[in-house]
């Protein structure tokens, strides 16, 4: 339907900015620009507004004029999605609905070991008040300066930390939510056991905001780590990272708070891009290892038992030839700095020029061979390309990322990404992975839910939707095909 065809969308929009007050609605182009397109520039989508909800009652009431009148909305948080998730289409009749104003702690809770945070509240903000209160709220990755709560529980977000404490899914006891037709689900128990019926808590995480508004949550919190070490480590090849994994995991597995993989393209990336970027190892060579361990016991100094189990570990790696050189920071800001260089992989990849990204995961087991096969299919598929593997390798999830030959055209090599995927995909598939790990399917990957989730599975979520949303209102064009 063309603008001209379709029923004005000023009448709602009057009735919504009588609503909301002047803070609540942006309409000026100027201030709705950033909210049209996402983080990694795939999508330049058109909206009349930004709504601002101050509350979960006026989020109700917006949404319950919105859905009388027909009007799609496409929530957003940070607005840091990988795959286009909380960016409109170009069609200019979707409403983006920001959670930004519903950024209130309820509540932190160090005995039951519980927050209750409204969903714009930062990640960054409510792992520094879990911290005031003595706990840790754990999740952890890149983007935590700018997504928030309601974005990770809508994507289902995983991270760094996934290895030890679970996805954003695993981090969460209840839920408030507001439903397509404005009617409000108050489900904010702090319970860990809670057996009433189907988990519709659950349904809402990793929707993609395809179901409803997920407005405040009941997230877990644990005990914060007193004692914690950081090394980075040059290994011989995939399965030395992953022998080194298991090294680790053996001698305690409650001690590994993440085990992260890097390419050594991908570090050279960062060497070369990222102002101040040093690599504390000679030589890096083509394979990294991030290892961080973390313990709840305070640490007696250097002979506390998490720094002899690092270097005990490593030492046995060094003489199996698996470690070549290993780097263990000495101060907090020494294990930041080590950070930084996996943190900062995505601006690094940007910086370098077109990249495509193959957010994917396998077994655990498998990830020396995905990163192997995926990276020559690629190799074959364009001769020049450049694989840039790095990530989780602790739960399966590789970031199995191609960079553009050098000197090609970035429009050019973009245009052959669904090539890229595709290739990347078929070798996830034959070792039994996932084409979406943990950033979603959002825009980009709806047209691959049909070849991988087909048959019943999707049948069933198309009913699922059907039933909580049979306007198809919330965040049309994602996650279903
Ligand atoms: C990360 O772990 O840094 C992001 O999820 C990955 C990406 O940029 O592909
Ligand atoms: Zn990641």
């Amino acid at each position: 339907m063309s603008d001209i065809q379709a029923p004005s969308l000023a009448p709602l929009l009057g009735q919504l900015a009588a609503l909301l007050g002047p803070r609540g609605i942006l309409t000026d182009p100027q201030d709705v620009l950033p909210h049209l397109s996402d983080w990694r520039a795939l999508y330049q989508g058109r909206s009349p507004c930004v709504l601002r909800p101050a509350s979960t009652a006026e989020l109700a009431a917006v949404v319950k004029l919105c859905a009388a009148a027909g009007a799609p909305l496409v929530p957003q948080g940070g607005n840091t999605s990988m795959v286009g998730g909380a960016t409109p289409d170009e069609g200019g009749r979707q409403l983006i609905v920001s959670l930004a104003r519903l950024n209130r702690l309820r509540d932190i809770d160090p005995l039951d070991m519980t927050m209750t945070a409204e969903a714009g509240v930062i990640v960054k903000a409510a792992q520094e008040a879990a911290a005031g209160a003595g706990c840790l709220f754990p999740l952890s990755f890149g983007g935590e300066g700018t997504a928030t709560i309601g974005g990770v529980l809508s994507t289902n977000a995983g991270g760094n930390t996934t290895v030890r404490y679970g996805n954003a899914r695993e981090l969460m006891l209840g839920l408030e939510v507001v439903l397509p037709d404005g009617q409000v689900v108050h489900g904010l128990r702090r319970l860990r056991k809670d057996n009433t019926g189907y988990a519709l808590r659950h349904l809402f995480v990793g929707a993609e905001g395809t179901l409803g508004f997920i407005t405040a949550a009941v997230l877990r919190l644990f005990p914060r780590a007193r004692a914690s070490e950081v090394a980075l480590c040059a290994v011989r090849d995939e399965d030395a990272a992953l022998a080194l994994f298991r090294r680790f995991r053996d001698r305690d597995e409650t001690a590994v708070r993440a085990f992260e993989y890097m390419s050594g393209t991908g570090v050279g990336f960062y060497a070369r891009f990222i102002e101040g970027g040093s690599v504390p190892l000679a030589t890096p060579g083509e394979h990294v290892v991030l290892v961080d361990l973390a313990s709840s016991r305070p640490s007696s100094g250097e002979n506390s038992g998490l720094r002899a189990l690092m270097e005990a570990v490593l030492e046995e790696a060094l003489e199996a030839g698996e470690v070549l050189d290993a780097a263990i920071g000495e101060s907090e800001a020494q294990r930041a700095a080590i950070w930084r260089i996996r943190e900062e992989h995505p601006e690094a990849q940007k910086r370098e020029g077109a990249s495509v990204k193959n957010d994917v995961s396998v077994p655990v087991s498998k990830t020396p061979e995905l990163i192997r096969r995926a990276s020559a299919a690629c190799r074959a598929l364009m001769p020049g390309i450049r694989p840039v593997p790095f990530g989780h390798m602790g739960d399966g999830n590789i970031h199995m990322n191609l960079q553009q030959p050098e000197g090609m055209d970035p429009a050019a090599f973009l245009a052959r990404s669904h090539d890229i995927m595709d290739t990347v995909n078929e070798v996830v598939r034959d070792l039994g992975g996932s084409f979406s790990a943990e950033h979603g399917i959002g825009r980009l990957k709806t047209d691959m839910m049909e070849a991988w989730r087909g048959g019943a599975e999707l049948d069933v979520m198309r009913r699922i939707k059907a039933a909580i949303d049979p306007q198809g209102i919330m965040n049309p064009g994602k996650v279903l095909p």
